[in-house]
């Protein structure tokens, strides 16, 4: 089973991915992942966002989707065949979300991507950018009011499962708890 975790900066969602993690591992096989991930290219996308070196929005997106194809063959697809549960912070909703909110073309984003693995959950914890912003604290490009605005109504457009993240950390917790739950019951397996 294939769970990715999404939403603005500042949204709380390390803190659930990690929570979700420590819940599931009782009684399962589970890994805990990210996009960008540590690879080579990930570590470029950081400096990137750090804002040390800049690249035009195409070039980021077409690094960030490299950085995914990367991810998916060598973890990601691994884990799933042998029955693992997958919790990813952030997936292809990030880049359509993030390079959209850059200027760039919804159905290019999507085109790239297309050949990504489609998750069996895909959670948005919601909170507004005025609040979220106030949670930021590595001062990288992307992390600022105006552009978690864009942002963040671009992640209203997708199918999401909504988490409502104005509660404290363990009621975000339940929630999400309750919509991986329902799901391993009627999956019946977690693959
Ligand atoms: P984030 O998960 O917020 O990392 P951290 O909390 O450790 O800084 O991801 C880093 C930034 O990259 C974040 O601002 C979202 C952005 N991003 C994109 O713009 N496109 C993408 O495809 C991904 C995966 C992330």
């Amino acid at each position: 089973m294939f769970i990715v975790l999404e939403g603005i900066d500042g949204c709380g969602k390390s803190t659930q991915a990690k929570l979700l993690y420590n819940w599931l591992k009782k009684k399962h096989d589970v890994i805990l992942t990210k996009e960008p991930t540590e690879s080579k290219i990930g570590k470029f996308i950081r400096e990137i966002l750090s804002g040390s070196i800049s690249v035009d929005p195409k070039t980021l997106s077409l690094l960030f989707t490299a950085d995914r194809y990367e991810h998916l063959e060598n973890e990601v697809i691994p884990a799933l065949n042998s029955k693992k549960i997958v919790v990813c912070e952030r997936y292809y909703f990030s880049t359509i979300a993030y390079q959209m909110a850059q200027g760039l073309e919804r159905e290019w984003l999507v085109n790239l991507n297309k050949f990504a693995l489609k998750p069996d959950i895909a959670l948005f914890i919601d909170v507004l950018p005025e609040i979220a912003v106030k949670r930021t604290v590595t001062g990288e490009i992307f992390e600022t009011c105006e552009f978690s605005k864009k942002i963040y109504k671009n992640y209203l457009n997708f199918n999401l499962i909504r988490i409502n993240g104005k509660q404290d950390v363990k009621g975000v917790f339940e929630d999400i708890k309750e919509v991986v739950e329902n799901k391993i019951q009627n999956s019946g397996s977690v693959n």
